[in-house]
């Protein structure tokens, strides 16, 4: 299973790949806005920490555009800057519009902002590289989001899509372990739930307990 970053920020990314090596990385407007730089500088930085690799990095187009057209033209430019650029477009039907017209322009697409099983059947459909399920927001908004993920695996297992699905707005331990259990590609998540995934605090409990015996043992 492949982990991506859920961030902007640099110093983020660049502790990602060093500690975890990372397979990626996804961004939405407020990531850019958190790391305090103009769009343009903020998906450069992103793209210079990745050259030579073939890592994905999401980016998004303008939330603003309503119609396939202006995707489209926005998504040309920004996948010219770094051929790790995934474009990320919104589950909506200007957008699923938008994912053909790219994925027949060999531009990969990630198809965001997916709440339903449904919406990423649409988007494995119309080529979209990756599909990113909100598991996160879905559950904090009270929807049961156990089926979802085992779904979109299932239907894309039955008609051989090649669409890899992000389980993204990832909160914790246990929605990284039902996406690896359900059969999903790739989670994204910030940098603190990974941290706390990858901590217990009966490891450092043990290592305590350990050192104390270690302590009271002679060497030779
Ligand atoms: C995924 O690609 C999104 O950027 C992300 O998961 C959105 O949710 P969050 O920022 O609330 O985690």
């Amino acid at each position: 299973m492949k982990f991506y970053l859920d961030s902007a920020i640099v110093d983020e990314i660049r502790y990602a790949i060093d500690m975890w090596n990372i397979d990626g990385v996804t961004s939405n407007p407020r990531h850019v806005r958190n790391s305090g730089k103009p769009f343009l500088v903020a998906i450069r930085d992103i793209a210079e920490l990745f050259k030579g690799t073939d890592k994905p990095i999401s980016v998004e187009v303008n939330p603003h555009y309503t119609t396939a057209d202006e995707m489209v033209a926005e998504a040309v430019k920004l996948a010219a800057m770094s051929p790790n650029f995934v474009i990320k477009i919104p589950a909506t039907e200007a957008g699923f519009k938008a994912c053909w017209t790219l994925t027949e322009k060999k531009i990969r697409v990630n198809l965001t902002l997916v709440f339903s099983a449904s919406q990423a059947l649409q988007a494995a459909r119309m080529g979209a590289a990756f599909v990113s399920p909100f598991v996160g927001w879905k559950e904090a908004n009270g929807e049961e989001i156990s089926h979802l993920v085992s779904e979109i695996v299932r239907i894309y297992r039955n008609y051989d899509y090649k669409t890899e699905i992000i389980v993204a707005a990832v909160r914790n331990a246990r929605h990284i372990v039902e996406a690896a259990v359900a059969g999903a590609h790739i989670v994204t998540a910030a940098l603190d739930t990974y941290k706390d995934a990858f901590d217990h605090p009966y490891t450092a409990k043990g290592l305590k307990l350990f050192a104390d015996n270690w302590d009271a043992t002679p060497y030779k």
